[in-house]
C-alpha cells in the first residue's frame, strides 16, 4: 500500500523488488508467498458477517493481484519470475507444482506463490510455512508492518520489550498474534527459523540477511 490506504502503490512495489534483487544477487534462491490484505482481508470481512470461506477465497484472489504486480515490477528490472497459483487460474499464471517451483528456482527465477494454500481457513503465514517446508527452504522471512515480536502489545504497554529470539513452543504458549499458530507449528516440525521484521525500510531483506536490521526470530533456542 505504501502511504496509500488501500491497493497497490507502485513505488513501494518497486522498492521491494529492488530489495529482493539485491538479496538474489547474493546467490540466494527466493520463493515469495504474498498476502492480500492491502486489497481484501478475508478475516475482517468474515468478522463483519460474510461467510468465512467466501471471504477467504476473495482474499486469495487479492494475493493473485499482488503477485502479478510484483512479477511485473521484478521483470521490468530484468529478473525472471514465475507466478504459481495454489488453485488453477491457467489463463493468468501457472498452477503451483512443487517440482516445477524447485526447477524455476534452480534456473534462478524468483518464484511468487499466489493464492495462499488454495484453501479457506488457512492464512498467508501458513501458506509460507507450508511452501518453505516442501521446497526445503532454509529460512522464512516475514516482512510485515511490525518490526518484530514483543512480549506484550506495544500499542497498549509502554514497557513492552522486543524479543530477539523465542522458541517455537514459547511463541505458541504465549498465544502471540504476529504469525498464526498453524504456521509456527509447521515451521517447528520442520525446523525452519522464522525472522520477523519491518517491510517499511529500504533494503530490509538484505539488511536482515546481513544482520544490519533488527528482527525477531522464532526458532530453536
Ligand atoms: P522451463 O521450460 O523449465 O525453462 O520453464 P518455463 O516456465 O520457461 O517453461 P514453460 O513453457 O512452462 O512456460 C513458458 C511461459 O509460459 C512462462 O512465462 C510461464 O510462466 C508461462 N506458463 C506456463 N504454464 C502456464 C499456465 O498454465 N498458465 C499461464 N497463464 N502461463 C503459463
Amino acid at each position: 500500500m505504501g502511504k496509500d490506504d488501500y491497493g497497490i502503490e507502485l513505488n513501494t512495489v518497486n522498492r521491494i523488488s529492488k530489495d529482493l534483487i539485491s538479496l538474489k544477487k547474493l546467490n540466494i534462491q527466493i520463493c515469495i508467498v504474498i498476502g492480500g490484505g492491502n486489497i481484501f482481508r478475508g478475516l475482517a470481512a468474515s468478522a463483519k458477517g460474510m461467510d468465512r470461506a467466501n471471504a477467504d477465497y476473495m482474499g486469495m484472489l487479492a494475493t493473485v493481484m499482488n503477485s502479478l504486480a510484483l512479477q511485473n515490477s521484478l521483470e521490468k528490472l530484468n529478473v525472471e519470475t514465475r507466478v504459481m497459483s495454489a488453485f488453477p487460474i491457467q489463463s493468468i499464471c501457472e498452477t503451483y507444482i512443487r517440482r516445477k517451483a524447485i526447477r524455476h528456482m534452480e534456473k534462478k527465477r524468483i518464484v511468487i506463490c499466489a493464492a495462499g494454500t488454495g484453501n479457506p481457513y488457512f492464512s498467508t503465514d501458513t501458506a509460507s510455512a507450508l511452501r518453505a517446508a516442501e521446497l526445503e527452504c532454509e529460512v522464512i522471512y516475514k516482512a510485515t508492518q511490525v518490526d518484530g515480536i514483543y512480549d506484550k502489545d506495544p500499542k497498549k504497554y509502554k514497557n513492552a520489550r522486543k524479543v530477539k529470539i523465542i522458541s517455537y513452543n514459547d511463541y505458541l504458549a504465549m498465544n502471540l498474534k504476529v504469525l498464526d499458530s498453524a504456521a509456527v507449528s509447521i515451521a517447528r516440525d520442520n525446523n525452519i527459523p522464522i525472522k520477523i521484521f519491518s517491510i517499511l525500510g529500504k533494503n530490509c531483506f538484505k539488511n536482515v540477511y546481513n544482520n544490519k536490521q533488527q528482527y525477531s526470530e522464532i526458532g530453536n533456542v
